[in-house]
């Protein structure tokens, strides 16, 4: 596998580009774009990849944006890996590349990650927990320009939404009330 994308590559906050609104993919999709989405998976593959992230020097990520790479374009890269901890070799929970994301719907119920979230495009982390919806279904198309639906919830959920905030030009921590960043509320699920 040849990475396109290092940490070098990656767009940091202060970038104008995050905070764009990305523009739709056509379909089919033109080299370029299939060629983009591919890099971007690889970079979250060896990221993931315990030894080999290190010889590259990848923050591990579950999910990375084109405007993380500089292309404001409706595409992201997910890679969510088995949720159940004892089988790490197993199949991942999503693996693919999700072309012009929306949420079609989302749950009243809430959801935030105990430990809060953070971005490749964050260097410095904005500690607090950032509320989402706990169940959302998401509409996008792969590769081939398929439309599908997927239900998510609890922390695959939270994934496809920081990615999709990305494409609407928004960061984890707009999300963060900055003036009680712990504070717990009833209403919201808090995710190990
Ligand atoms: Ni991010």
């Amino acid at each position: 596998m040849t990475i396109r994308f290092t940490m070098d590559k990656i767009t940091r906050d202060g970038n104008p580009v995050l905070r764009q609104i990305a523009q739709p993919v056509p379909f089919p999709l033109s080299e370029e774009h299939a060629q983009l989405a591919k890099d971007m998976m690889t970079y979250l593959v060896i990221s993931q990849d315990a030894t080999q992230n290190e010889s590259y020097d990848l923050r591990p990520g579950v999910g990375l944006a084109a405007p993380q790479v500089g292309y404001s374009l409706q595409i992201a890269a997910v890679l969510v890996p088995s949720l159940d901890p004892h089988e790490s070799d197993d199949e991942p929970y999503f693996k693919g590349t999700i072309f012009n994301p929306t949420i079609i719907s989302e749950s009243v119920k809430r959801g935030a990650l105990d430990v809060g979230e953070g971005c490749l495009s964050v260097d410095e982390d904005v500690p607090g927990f950032v509320p989402r919806a706990n169940h959302v279904t998401v509409r996008y198309q792969d590769e081939q320009g398929t439309v599908k639906t997927i239900k998510l919830r609890d922390y695959p959920a939270i994934v496809f939404q920081h990615e999709i905030d990305h494409l609407h030009g928004h960061l984890y921590y707009d999300h963060i009330d900055l003036k009680a960043p712990w504070q717990v509320d009833d209403d919201t699920k808090y995710i190990e």
